[in-house]
């Protein structure tokens, strides 16, 4: 492989990094149109996530379940977290947006913001089919932190808004892993998984060299900021995967649900598995320290 056409500030201003991801997409990228066989029945007697993985696992309200209510909770938040899912995607997208705008279009690294928003498109519009596939509501975030998302792009820029897209892609990433093997899952389900691993492997790479070099050189003022920020929106993003209204389609009200899931060990160790490798990252890069540490804890993503 040639090396990229990149001098040596290349490294300096994120170009190397964005010049050998864009090589990469140009080798391999998925159509979900194309990729995946939207017509193809659901197959009876498949699991939607490991039972492990549903938010009331093991909990009093878990053993009231039929297996049938058991499978179908587990069904609305797979659906709850994939609609949560393409709702940071279009947060994401428009940070991308706004870093192309700022930046020499024909740049590698601005090229590489649109290539990576080309990717989230597609997803968005695959999550976006596998809900209406599943013949679920598509939860999203509950309506506060819909409205606040709006700020996202506004008050997040560099480090904190890349690190706070690495938890969501992150987290996400970790437990599709865990799905994508699983012969236990729904074929429909599992293809999704692998579709979107393959293509975030890329997006990861991108944020954590943006997180990495924005975070040199910052003032002790900015530096605070960036940590708090990122803490902040980690916090929205990890406690929306799931929306409360997923109990109630098992019959459970969605108070009483949110309340056994936050205090389920079962469901907090979820969290914390699937930040482990984005949380010890962010540790290394000094991301994490000062009063976002409280949200950090809070969210499940730093054990107490
Ligand atoms: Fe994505
Ligand atoms: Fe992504």
């Amino acid at each position: 492989m040639s090396a990229p056409a990149t001098t040596r500030s290349g490294e300096r201003d994120g170009n190397a990094t964005a010049a050998r991801l864009l090589r990469s997409a140009a080798k391999k990228s998925y159509d979900p149109d194309v990729d995946i066989d939207w017509e193809a029945p659901l197959v009876e007697g498949k699991i939607w996530v490991p039972e492990h993985r549903v938010s009331l696992y093991g909990t009093e309200l878990w053993e009231r379940l039929t297996p049938e209510q058991r499978v179908e909770l587990g069904k609305h938040e797979a659906c709850s977290v994939a609609s949560v899912g393409l709702w940071f995607e279009t947060l994401l997208m428009q940070r991308l947006l706004k870093d192309f705008y700022a930046d020499d279009p024909t740049s590698e690294r601005a090229q590489w913001a649109l290539t990576e928003v080309a990717d989230e498109c597609r997803h968005s519009q695959m999550f976006a089919r596998l809900v209406h596939r599943a013949g679920v509501e598509p939860y999203g975030a509950v309506p506060f932190v819909h409205q606040l998302g709006k700020l996202f792009s506004v008050v997040n820029w560099g480090p904190a808004a890349y690190a706070s897209i690495l938890v969501a892609e992150e987290v996400l990433d970790r437990l599709q892993r865990e799905q994508a093997n699983d012969d236990r899952i729904q074929p429909l389900m599992r293809q999704v998984n692998r579709i979107h691993i393959m293509e975030e492997a890329r997006h990861v790479a991108f944020a954590r060299d943006e997180v990495t070099r924005g975070l040199a050189g910052l003032s002790r003022a900015e530096l605070a900021y960036q940590r708090f920020m990122c803490a902040f929106t980690s916090y929205f993003v990890v406690r929306s995967l799931i929306n409360p209204k997923v109990y109630a389609a098992v019959g459970i009200d969605p108070a009483e649900g949110r309340r056994a899931a936050l205090a389920n060990p079962h469901h907090r160790e979820m969290i914390r598995f699937g930040g482990e490798k984005i949380m010890s990252f962010l540790d290394g890069a000094g991301m994490i320290a000062g009063p976002g540490t409280a949200l950090w804890k809070k969210s499940f993503l730093l054990e107490t």
